[in-house]
């Protein structure tokens, strides 16, 4: 299958680093229907928006996930909407009744990215429990069985640990049952997303990492088709030299405390899982300044170095490479002009050699 194009929309303020690089992206409803549009226009087939409620890595003012995301359903006509949620702030129920009437208005164009969540002080601010990180996970799997419950059955009746519903109906139905993303990197996460998720979201990294991780959550998978995702920071310029300097001076503007401030938060919930494996515990200053470690992925280069890079990753597993930019004002155009076209020239060459051999 041909390799999917997302990107993040930027629905948090201060762009997709923590830098005080100047940044030609803005987190307005205007600017995200405009570069939805555009991204549809030029071969994206994903947007993915966050859920954020407080202020974290520099990020001011959060737009909601799910209602930016029924607004971006009336504005485009083609491309996917992820919108992300976090089972322990909203009953499942409310939240499938609100991803049903998204899919209508978009025509079946809906997708939800269930995040477990790390952010204790979202939880704390709001009143609301925090639980254990494996604990975490066992509420999310709930919550996407119920998810799915709903969209299917006449009336569900579920008894969970986290969930009730009795004889609850849901009207309309979503047109086709929306896929289900996920992030995170413990093995709770990776157990998880063999079990039940469609498609596995993994944070930027090696390609050795990657390999690793796509193997582990195949190996969970039983045979359940899954795809896989990865999050890379994308830096397109003329010459290595020169995409190289813009990541220097984007990590050397970098915002200190913010960052610092992210780090002890993503480091105690990395830590957090019994193993102490998760997103992000390995992750240096430098990683941390693209909040989900897109420079990891290495997509920094000359439009011939990204592409073969994209291939390598196609090459380990992955079917949707997730992008964020500087300025997004221009440059997911230019990756959908350039980068997009010169992947599908080399998978093109990929299967032609596939097919002489
Ligand atoms: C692509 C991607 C998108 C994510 N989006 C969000 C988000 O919008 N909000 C959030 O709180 N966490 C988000 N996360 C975080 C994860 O869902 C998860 O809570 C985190 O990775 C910790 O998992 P771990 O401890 O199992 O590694 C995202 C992760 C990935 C990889």
């Amino acid at each position: 299958m041909s390799l999917q194009f997302a990107y993040w929309a930027p629905n948090v303020s201060g762009g997709l680093v923590i830098s005080n690089i100047p940044q030609k992206t803005e987190w307005s409803f205007e600017a995200n229907s405009r570069y939805a549009q555009i991204a549809e226009q030029v071969g994206f087939d994903y947007v993915l928006l966050q859920t954020r409620f407080f202020a974290s890595y520099g990020a001011e003012n959060q737009l909601e996930a799910a209602t930016l995301a029924s607004a971006l359903a009336a504005t485009t006509k083609k491309i996917n909407i992820i919108t992300a949620v976090l089972p322990g702030l909203w009953h499942p129920g409310v939240f499938a009744k609100i991803i049903s009437t998204i899919d209508h208005i978009s025509s079946g164009r809906v997708s939800v990215n269930v995040v477990s969540g790390w952010f204790k002080g979202e939880f704390n601010g709001y009143g609301e429990p925090w639980l254990d990180h494996d604990e975490r996970y066992r509420r999310s799997e709930e919550f996407i069985n119920v998810l799915r419950e709903l969209w299917k059955n006449e009336t569900t009746t579920f008894k969970g640990d986290f969930y009730r519903l009795n004889d609850a109906p849901l009207k309309p139905k979503p047109l086709q049952p929306p896929k289900i993303f996920q992030g995170g990197n413990s093995n709770a996460a990776r157990e998880m997303a063999g079990r039940v998720s469609d498609v596995y979201f993994m944070n930027g990294n090696s390609i050795e990492n990657l390999k690793k991780q796509i193997e582990d959550v195949k190996a969970n998978a039983n045979g359940r088709n899954i795809q896989f995702g990865v999050n890379g920071f994308v830096i397109v310029r003329e010459t290595e030299e020169e995409a190289k300097q813009v990541l220097k001076e984007i990590v050397l503007q970098a915002d200190k405390e913010a960052v610092e401030g992210f780090e002890s938060q993503v480091k105690f919930a990395g830590k957090a899982s019994p193993q102490g494996e998760g997103m992000w515990a390995n992750s240096s200053f430098e990683n941390l300044v693209q909040y989900n470690d897109g420079f990891r992925t290495g997509l920094i280069g000359t439009a011939e170095q990204v592409a073969n890079q994209i291939i390598e990753l196609k090459k380990i597993g992955v079917d949707i490479i997730l992008t964020g930019f500087l300025h997004y004002e221009e440059e997911i155009k230019t990756f959908g002009e350039t980068i997009i076209p010169l992947v599908r020239q080399k998978e093109q060459e990929l299967k032609e050699k596939a097919g002489a051999l």
